[in-house]
């Protein structure tokens, strides 16, 4: 017998907001968080090859001082970035879902915490091997820093949950997957609570460079997922978190539930490091795989992983074609990205979307892509492939729904997908 497993807590840190209730709000109003890289603090430090007109969407303002007594002073010199933003976003999920001053009542041993990281973080692994370069000697922290579990080692020590404590680094795709493993650990019965999510700290020089050499981030500062102009995408950070329950548990206590997990889809493309194959045959299967037994005809909205790159968009548009819009249903499927408002969080992404297809679902209300004008066109999209789903642009529109579906790939060549249901009492 396994667990069904609910969403009965949020929490955020995005280009767009400090909290889920003000992404939200700013995604639905169409706010931007990114700006030209020449603003940065810090930017012109480094002599970098990155031009001024390259966009990002980092943390605008974030200090953790400002948080008062959730950081100690040592903490502040002790914690990378990414453990910083993961740590607000844990503390937000935990007083989201009722749960911050009720820890102790907890059996902490089922409490557990899968907080996954991309990068980790690249701005004390570059600060410190220039100091070592120069012949400075090295902090102790160096090494605990850079480790990319290292957001759940302090969650855990901090909220004292002793369960499992696990750690997804899947680049882009690892928000998702450290979603869908913590579903599965408490579907499998290994522990009834779970903080879920990931966290980035990506916004560096270094990293941007890399990327650009990489011809994965766009030069023109705008992030157009599924526009015809479409060039790239934009680097983001943040971080999501949420407290996945086993139904059971929530129910006893009385939580107030969200959402169900009710799939999740991991496959491989098997076909290149960074390209995705061109029918988009592994996400195909990741959303198949998802989906289970449920007819695609029940599903109302997909929140793209649509970075905004001709190639990436291209595939996953076929693949949502061949999973969904082969089926007759009376209305097309909606489908939107939120990368045009905050750009690509890497792999932050997977959880922030996970949250706001979560809100999506709750509020009744697809938020549109923002930067979307001209849905395809790009060369080499097949123009009919552009038109058998409904690509939401110009405003959010309202809808009743019981079930939504993200997607986030990644470097690898991973794909996986989650469903998640609306739940209705
Ligand atoms: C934003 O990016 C710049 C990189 O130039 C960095 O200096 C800054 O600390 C980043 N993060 C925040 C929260 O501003
Ligand atoms: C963060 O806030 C503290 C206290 O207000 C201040 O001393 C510090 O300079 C700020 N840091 C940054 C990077 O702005
Ligand atoms: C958090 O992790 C850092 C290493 O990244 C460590 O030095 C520090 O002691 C930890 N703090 C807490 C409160 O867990
Ligand atoms: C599947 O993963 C790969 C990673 O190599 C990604 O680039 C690609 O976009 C994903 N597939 C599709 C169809 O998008």
């Amino acid at each position: 017998m396994t667990s069904r497993v609910v969403v009965t807590g949020l929490g955020a840190l995005t280009p767009i907001g400090k909290t889920v209730q003000e992404s939200w709000t700013n995604l639905l109003r169409g706010k931007s968080g990114i700006r030209p890289v020449s603003e940065l603090p810090g930017f012109k430090e480094y002599e970098s090859p990155c031009p001024a007109s390259v966009g990002v969407a980092n943390v605008s303002d974030f200090n953790a001082s400002d948080y008062g007594t959730l950081f100690t002073s040592q903490d502040l010199r002790r914690m990378s970035t990414f453990t910083q933003f993961a740590i607000v976003a844990a503390q937000e999920a935990l007083i989201d879902a009722g749960l911050l001053n009720n820890l102790k009542d907890l059996n902490a041993e089922r409490f557990g915490c899968v907080i996954g990281s991309g990068t980790a973080s690249i701005q004390d692994m570059y600060d410190s091997i220039l100091a070592f370069d120069r012949g400075k000697r090295l902090s102790p922290t160096f090494v605990p820093k850079i480790l990319a579990n290292m957001a759940c080692g302090n969650i855990s020590i901090k909220y004292q949950l002793k369960g499992v404590s696990h750690c997804a680094s899947t680049a882009c795709a690892t928000g998702n997957n450290a979603i869908g493993d913590a579903y599965n650990f408490i579907r499998l019965g290994y522990n009834d609570l779970c903080l879920a999510g990931a966290s980035e700290a990506c916004v560096h020089p270094l990293a941007l460079s890399g990327f650009l050499r990489a011809k994965s981030i766009t030069a023109d500062g705008v992030s157009r997922p599924f526009d015809a102009r479409r060039s790239g995408f934009v680097l983001g950070e943040g971080a999501g978190l949420l407290v996945l329950e086993s139904l059971e548990h929530a129910q006893k206590r009385g939580a107030r539930i969200y959402a169900e997990v009710e799939g999740y889809g991991l496959t491989s493309d098997a076909y290149h490091i960074t390209s995705p194959s061109e029918n988009g045959d592994g996400a195909r299967r990741a959303m198949k795989m998802a989906l289970n037994r449920l007819d695609p005809k029940e599903v109302d909205y997909v929140n793209a992983h649509a970075t905004s790159t001709i190639l990436g968009d291209r595939a996953e548009m076929q693949a949502m074609n061949q999973v969904f819009a082969e089926h007759p249903r009376d209305k097309l499927l909606k489908v939107s990205s939120n990368k045009g408002s905050m750009g690509h969080l890497l792999g932050a992404a997977g959880a922030v979307e996970s949250i706001f297809t979560i809100k999506s679902l709750q509020d009744g209300v697809v938020p549109h892509t923002l930067n979307l004008e001209t849905a395809g066109g790009a060369a080499g999209d097949d123009p009919k492939a552009w038109q058998l789903l409904d690509l939401v642009q110009g405003k959010p529109v309202a809808l009743e729904m019981r079930y939504a579906l993200t997607n986030s790939f990644g470097f690898g060549g991973i794909n996986s997908s989650l469903l998640f249901r609306k739940w209705e009492d």
